[in-house]
């Protein structure tokens, strides 16, 4: 019988890779990344009802209500794709009253990543990054900077990438981080995102491969 899929939960302050190692785990795994801040940057791009009401907290780098993404996330997790590939959550849960929702609805992750990136280079990460907005790519003008000159010109940096409002962002992570920690302590994995993206994704690689082993294991003999 196929085996369950994987579950995967990623967090870490602003810029501690999160975006970036997600990127290469789909490629490499083919769960469905649900980014709340992409959807969010989406929508409010859009100009839907949500991004509307997302936009002045985004802006300023507060968190949106936590009804408006908790019921943004649960439609997404019921869909199907999600159920046959598995997923891959980035940026929630991200307050206890988002992790508690999760908790209410019996949504569990095999495994919880706890990006660890020192608050200096998170600064310089965030004022550096440049999105590419035709391919959702992240880049860093030293760090990684664009293939080409032709998508350098589109480059874009996000409103909320100022030194002030990272640094408020970090703030509110930091007020959040350890009640949302305290609900995944038993499945939680803390790594080091102070290395090259590939030492970091290499680490992540060979946990997820051995969950992913597991699991099949567990569904043959089952
Ligand atoms: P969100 O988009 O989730 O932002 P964030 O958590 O602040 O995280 P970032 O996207 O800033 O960073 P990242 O960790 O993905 O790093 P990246 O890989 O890009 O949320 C934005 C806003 O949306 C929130 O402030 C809030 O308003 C709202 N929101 C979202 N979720 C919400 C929720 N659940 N509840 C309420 N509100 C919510 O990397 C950063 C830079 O570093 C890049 O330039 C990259 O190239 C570079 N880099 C990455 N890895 C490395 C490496 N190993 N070495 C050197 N450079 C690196």
């Amino acid at each position: 019988s196929k085996s369950e899929p994987l579950k995967v939960m990623i967090s870490g302050a602003p810029a501690s890779g999160k975006g970036t190692q997600c990127e290469m785990i789909v490629q490499k795994f083919g769960v469905v990344h649900i980014s709340t801040g992409d959807i969010l940057r989406a929508e409010v791009s859009a100009g839907t009802e949500i991004g509307m009401k997302a936009k002045e907290y985004m802006n300023s780098g507060r968190l949106v209500p936590d009804e408006v993404v908790t019921a943004m996330v649960t439609a997404r997790l019921s869909l199907k794709d999600v159920k046959e590939n598995g997923w891959l959550l980035d940026g929630y849960p991200r307050s206890s009253a988002q992790a508690q929702s999760l908790e209410k609805l019996n949504i569990r992750p095999d495994l919880y990543i706890m990006l660890d990136v020192p608050d200096d280079i998170l600064i310089d990460r965030c004022v550096g990054r440049r999105l590419d907005p035709s391919t959702g790519k992240i880049y860093h003008i030293k760090n990684f900077p664009p293939e080409n000159e032709e998508i350098q010109a589109r480059l874009v940096t996000r409103p909320d990438d100022t030194e002030e409002k990272v640094k408020s962002r970090l703030q509110i992570y930091k007020q959040n981080a350890e009640s949302v920690l305290s609900t995944y302590l038993d499945v939680m994995k803390k790594i080091d995102g102070n290395r090259p993206k590939e030492v970091v994704f290499n680490e992540i690689d060979t946990l997820l491969s051995r969950l992913q082993k597991d699991k099949e294991e567990s569904s043959n003999s089952g």
